[in-house]
């Protein structure tokens, strides 16, 4: 049994606490939260101990599942390491880079597993294009929601397109060559809405778009490449494939275009979607790398990685923001 400790049990931690009761091999030891009428809540809810002092829960467990604000990350994750216990971390890393820098080296010299929350690579919607060849030379991506003041204590930028960021460097096997951002910040002391252009060496331009001030909610990512246009619908969960030529899939509906170069048939499929809770699937995905001593799906060097596009994002709107 793997003993897990949840520190931070707000709006996302409870979730996580609902997962880790239904997940196989762990064991909740207890959680950690300063506050006490959130602690009073999640104490009768889930009948679970309280630690008021975080170093001793550290003490109890062998994983610690980090879910406070994420200004809190660095001290929460660095105490858990120095421990040497593993770590899963919400997304992003850490708030600043000297942080993120010192949480990689730390996990370097040590010999824990650290697993970034980058959910949305668990997202069914994503899982569905995983026996696609994906090589995007084009993105358009747009996540879009209403104001909340959860998450504000960082920008737009490390709250809501650093999943994007994720993704696309997960997908893109190429180094980023230039960033053109631009963002205002409008409720919030930084960005709540972003657009920016991410060039790539292999060519790839991803264009983002992101809102934490929109009137409507959208979570969607279009990939264009040399054969086929991939709509990922976050959200909806719900992935379309178009393609030139028919596919074996039976979900497939074809029909037939006149071209400069003759007929061609062009294929529109619905990849399965696979019925999965992305938060239960990525916390399953975390265990089975520390059991089986393999590295997590979403490492700190993929969560560094986010965050050093993020950081460069944010310089350059504040570049532009100090010319304008
Ligand atoms: N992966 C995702 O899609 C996703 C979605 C939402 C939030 N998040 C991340 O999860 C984290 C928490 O977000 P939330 O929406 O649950 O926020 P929240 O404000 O609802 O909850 C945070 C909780 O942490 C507690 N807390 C404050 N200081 C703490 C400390 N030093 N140690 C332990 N707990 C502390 C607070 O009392 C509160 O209960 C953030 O890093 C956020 O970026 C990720």
């Amino acid at each position: 049994m793997l003993k897990i400790g949840v520190f931070g049990t707000g709006h996302l931690g409870k979730f996580h606490l609902n997962n880790w009761k239904e997940i196989k091999n762990v064991e909740l030891v207890g959680f950690y939260d300063p506050n006490d009428e959130i602690a009073s809540e999640v104490m009768a809810k889930y009948q679970l101990k309280r630690f008021t002092d975080p170093a001793e829960l550290i003490a109890q467990i062998d994983a610690a599942d980090i879910v406070a604000p994420t200004n809190f990350h660095f001290e929460l994750c660095q105490l858990a390491i120095r421990n040497g216990k593993h770590v899963f971390v919400e997304k992003p890393l850490a708030n600043t880079m000297e942080e993120a820098r010192e949480l990689v080296k730390l996990v370097k010299e040590s010999n824990i597993k650290l697993q970034v929350g980058h959910v949305e690579r668990f997202n069914p919607a994503f899982l569905a294009t995983k026996s696609l060849k994906l090589n995007p030379m084009f993105m358009e991506v747009h996540r879009l929601a209403q104001f909340n003041p959860r998450g504000t204590e960082v920008s737009v930028i490390l709250d809501l397109m650093i999943h994007d960021i994720d993704i696309i460097l997960s997908l893109v096997k190429s180094e980023v060559k230039n960033i053109s951002a631009s963002g205002v910040s409008v409720l919030t002391d930084t960005p709540d809405i972003a657009n920016v252009r991410i060039e790539f060496n292999n060519g790839c331009v991803a264009n983002l778009t992101s809102s934490r001030i929109s009137m409507k909610k959208m979570r969607k990512m279009r990939l264009f490449q040399k054969d086929a246009y991939v709509g990922i619908d976050f959200l909806n969960k719900k992935t379309e494939v178009i393609r030139l030529k028919a596919d074996k899939d039976e979900n497939v509906f074809e029909f037939d275009i006149d071209t400069p170069k003759g007929k061609k048939t062009i294929a529109v499929a619905n990849p399965m979607v696979p019925e999965v809770n992305a938060i239960k699937l990525e916390l399953e995905e975390f265990r089975d790398a520390i059991l089986n001593n393999t590295v997590p799906v979403v490492s700190e060097v993929d969560g560094f990685r986010a965050m050093e596009v993020a950081h460069q994002i944010l310089q350059k709107i504040r570049n532009n923001t100090i010319n304008t």
